[in-house]
């Protein structure tokens, strides 16, 4: 059901302004820094720190995972890193995965729409899920829109999920299934070529929270 070698061998995406890349080590001080970013944590209620260390492991190994496809976001023009988007908790009898991403800054211009799209259009056309689903919490409108704009539903809401300096959060459930409307596509990038099929299995849920862990 799944074409599990688009995970395996992660594709580079392009798109008019980005250039998603198969992230890994030589993204260390961009993650490092997206990791040190108060906004991002705070939005994506990332109460774990990580040491130098952990992340750079974590870089290290990400090629070796089976079950997940991690993306550097850079900005064509500069190089820039701008932030990561993931699909993981591949659940493959299922064909169901979960998306994240998180910019280090840059917010607002349009780079996560444009994102996301690239990768909602991997998912279900290139790695052939049913569907992907995110969690996003209510203190986030932003991100909301932008996932409604990609074509992403409102599931419901889990009261409480998250509890950020004395408050406590709720998260919206949303999804997105491959029979429904697209907010758009992607432009470049596509089916990765020649790759070995790898038996897949469930990852530990992670939800929005930022890595490494
Ligand atoms: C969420 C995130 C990926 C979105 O990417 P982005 O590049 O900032 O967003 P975009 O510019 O593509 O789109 C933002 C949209 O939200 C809208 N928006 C901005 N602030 C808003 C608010 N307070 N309420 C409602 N909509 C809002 C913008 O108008 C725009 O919609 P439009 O194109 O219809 O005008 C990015 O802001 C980010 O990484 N934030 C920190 C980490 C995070 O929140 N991750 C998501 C966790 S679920």
């Amino acid at each position: 059901m799944i074409f599990a070698a688009a995970l395996t061998e992660v594709a580079i995406l392009t798109t008019d302004r980005l250039r998603l890349e198969p992230q890994g080590a030589q993204h260390l001080d961009g993650l490092s820094a997206l990791l040190a970013n108060e906004e991002s944590r705070r939005l994506t209620g990332t109460h774990a720190t990580f040491t130098q260390e952990q992340i750079s492991n974590h870089l290290k190994g990400l090629a070796e995972q089976a079950d997940r496809a991690d993306w550097a976001i850079i900005r064509a023009e500069d190089d820039c890193y701008l932030g990561e988007i993931v699909l993981n908790e591949l659940d493959a009898d299922n064909a169901s995965m979960n998306l994240r991403i998180a910019l280090a800054g840059e917010f607002g211009r349009g780079y996560g729409t444009e994102a996301t799209r690239a990768v909602v259009g991997y998912g279900l056309d290139e790695v052939g899920l049913h569907r992907i689903s995110l969690e996003v919490y209510a203190f986030n409108p932003r991100a909301k829109r932008v996932y409604e704009k990609c074509g992403f539903i409102a599931e419901g809401v889990a009261r409480d999920a998250l509890h950020w300096d004395g408050e406590w959060v709720d998260a919206n459930l949303m999804s997105i299934l491959a029979t429904d409307p697209r907010g758009g596509s992607v432009v470049g990038g596509g089916r990765p070529r020649g790759r070995r099929d790898r038996e897949l299995g469930r990852s530990s849920p992670i939800g929005a929270k930022l890595e490494p862990r």
